[in-house]
């Protein structure tokens, strides 16, 4: 047997035995002696007995165990021109710091406290300091708008906000605080206080009581040590994009999670303690969360966090400069980067300027990479790229090339092999399993591994009906997709209402629910179209009520600004299009796959259930 092969087997076959041995990888403060228990609610909950803190695996360890003077973090800002680095022990002790600002604002073990932060170190500081003092982060990415930040504060009732007074989009400088003032206002729940990290670029006014300056407290403040907490206490709460209007709140427990983020460093990521390990993506999604904070601090590498794209900042040449520059070894990123950086440099000459002698392989996740982007890059960086899939749920990749393990050829629009500790199965509709290459929906047998979600914030029925229900005895990805004769997983989309635009998650429905927010709006269906760049982008169609119909121009650029507003500008929704009527079964359902398949000018088949078959030319005429 292969190693991946008896890895995999006793993963799967005896998940306790496995993963108490893998636990032992990590420093606890009270070890477990149980692998794994069913809670309350009858869901397996790793290390129920253990105690640690992951501030401490990630920082202070390594400063007691030999890399105190060893760089942790770099930060490099295009948009801002500025470079610096923070060693373990220096992060250690900016950490440590900012943990005590918090305490001194009254946040315990357990409260909430809401992270709207740009890419700068104060927000990694932010995250470790609620790990140092066992409080619960729960980090919105800054590119949404007010109002889901206002969801999120609803939900989540953290007791401190911290933000900074702006972010930095290449050349566009976009000031927080008025955001932070507006979602408050239009939150019931108000924290107590609200941080601000002031930047050169913008001064944000602190005239509410609630508001405090960040280096004003954090001078003040004094270091906090590491509070104990179970391996079952919540790290942090991070928001998706669910089928609904309302974003799921994906609770991580601690214990697991450190265990798989040290795990996944050598098994999937194939990288030793004290090399350089770079996750191109932001600590607002769960890449940032896993691959710029958590995973390479515990494992004892040097993280990177670029305040920058791939492209314009200043140009395509940005993440082989930051390769080159800082001895990379590993890089990771979302497929859409890659096609931006193919696009404004097709030949790759930027990549010839970087000799990149460190860089062994480069991992892509977040959304279907395509072959001619793999095959682009293999091309021109001469590096293996690595497709691996994975989700906000998981928080590590459930199917992946196990380089640490054992490296397979792998095949274009794979994402290879499940990881050890995923059961993955394909069903069918009845919950049989299907045979090699038969689309089905991508599920994992009970018990999922460490790190993956136990419950949704507060709402643990969402989080039974919308992953556990449907399979008993299995979590239910979202994704569907086909395992090949020789067990090569193919993950070819979601089954439901959520898109990826340039790697964002991003709900349908919950556009869907904006656009039907509309006075003018009788009905609307919202599709994620193909695109060249961006993988996917929205595209609304919308059936107006009657005496609406004068100012048709008018009221699509009314929509487009309504998701804007709403959602924010990540949600890219550009193309609002008026149609008389949605192509729809006899039963009253959209048809939304051919909306979209209409879309991509791809071959449809008209079902007989159609209500109306002239609606599909209407839909054709109007997207055009
Ligand atoms: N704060 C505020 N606004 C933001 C933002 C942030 N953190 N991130 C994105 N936006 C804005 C952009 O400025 C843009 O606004 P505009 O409509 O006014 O131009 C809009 O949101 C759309 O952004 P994006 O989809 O990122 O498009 P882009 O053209 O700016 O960049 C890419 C395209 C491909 C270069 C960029 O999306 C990218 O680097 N993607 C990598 C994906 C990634 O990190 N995924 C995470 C999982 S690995
Ligand atoms: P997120 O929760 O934002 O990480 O998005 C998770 C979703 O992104 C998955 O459910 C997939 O639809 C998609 N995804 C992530 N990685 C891949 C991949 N390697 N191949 C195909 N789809 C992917």
């Amino acid at each position: 047997m292969s190693s991946y092969q008896s890895t995999f087997k006793q993963s799967v076959t005896d998940p306790a035995t496995f993963w108490l041995e893998q636990s032992k990888q990590i420093d606890w403060f009270t070890p477990p002696s149980i692998a794994i228990q069913s809670d309350e609610n009858g869901i397996e909950r790793w290390f129920p007995d253990g105690e640690l803190n992951t501030a401490y695996l990630a920082l202070d360890y390594h400063v007691e165990n030999g890399r105190g003077d060893q760089t942790a973090l770099i930060y490099d800002s295009p948009v801002t021109g500025k470079k610096a680095q923070y060693s373990y022990r220096v992060l250690r002790d900016q950490v440590a710091t900012t943990a005590g600002m918090l305490s001194e604002l009254g946040v315990v073990k357990g409260d909430r406290v809401i992270i709207y932060m740009p890419m700068i170190p104060q927000a990694v500081f932010a995250m470790l300091a609620c790990a140092r003092l066992g409080a619960i982060h729960s980090v919105v990415f800054g590119g949404f708008a007010p109002n889901e930040l206002a969801v999120r504060i609803e939900d989540a009732e953290p007791k401190v906000l911290l933000t900074a007074s702006c972010g930095i989009e290449v050349s566009k400088v976009i000031p927080y605080k008025p955001m932070v003032d507006k979602a408050i206002m239009d939150s019931r729940w108000k924290p107590e206080h609200v941080v601000v990290y002031q930047r050169p670029e913008v001064q944000a006014s602190l005239d509410q009581e609630r508001d405090a300056d960040w280096a004003a407290l954090f001078e003040k403040a004094t270091a906090h040590d590491c509070v104990p907490v179970k391996a079952t206490d919540p790290l942090y709460i991070l928001y998706t994009s669910g089928t609904t209007g309302k974003p799921k709140g994906v609770v991580r427990d601690t214990g697991g999670h450190a265990v798989a983020m040290k795990y996944s460093m050598s098994t999937v990521y194939n990288v030793s303690p004290g090399e350089v390990y770079w996750a191109a993506s932001d600590v607002g999604w769960v890449v940032g969360h896993s691959y710029i904070v958590y995973a390479p601090l515990i494992h004892g590498c040097t993280t990177i966090l670029f305040e920058g794209k791939p492209v314009r900042t200043p140009d395509p040449g940005a993440f082989w400069r930051v390769c080159d520059e800082y001895n990379v070894s590993v890089l990771f990123s979302a497929p859409t980067a890659f096609r931006a950086i193919k696009k404004e440099d097709p030949d790759g000459q930027e990549i010839q300027n970087y000799p990149m002698t460190t860089l062994r392989t480069i991992f892509m996740a977040g959304e279907r990479l395509d072959p001619p982007t793999l095959e682009w890059v293999e091309l021109h960086t001469g590096k293996p790229v690595v497709d691996h899939w994975w989700q906000t749920e998981t928080g590590w990749a459930i199917a992946t090339n196990p380089i640490g393990l054992e490296s397979f050829v792998t095949k274009p629009g794979s994402a290879t092999k499940p990881t050890p500790g995923f059961d993955v199965q394909i069903l069918n509709e009845t919950g049989q399993a299907c045979a090699p290459l038969e689309q089905g929906f991508i599920a994992v047998e009970r018990p999922m591994p460490p790190s993956c979600l136990a419950t949704v914030w507060r709402n643990h029925d969402r989080f039974e009906s919308g992953y556990l229900s449907q399979f008993p005895g299995y979590y239910v990805s979202g994704d569907g997709g086909y395992i090949d004769e020789d067990g090569f997983l193919f993950v070819m989309g979601r089954i439901d209402d959520v898109i990826n635009v340039s790697g964002h998650r991003l709900s349908t429905g919950e556009m869907e629910e904006i656009l039907g927010g509309h006075e003018a709006v009788a009905e609307c269906a919202v599709v994620g179209a193909y695109d060249e760049l961006k993988g996917q982008v929205p595209l609304g169609l919308v059936v107006l009520k009657d005496g609406y119909f004068s100012n048709q121009g008018d009221i699509e650029k009314a929509l487009v600004k309504k998701v804007r507003d709403e959602i924010g500008p990540v949600a890219c929704f550009h193309r609002a299009v008026i149609v008389d009527r949605l192509p729809k079964t006899r039963s009253g359902k959209i048809l939304r796959r051919i909306i979209r398949q209409i879309a991509d000018g791809e071959s449809y088949t008209i079902p007989s259930t159609i209500d109306d078959p002239a609606s599909l030319e209407d839909v054709s005429n109007a997207i055009g």
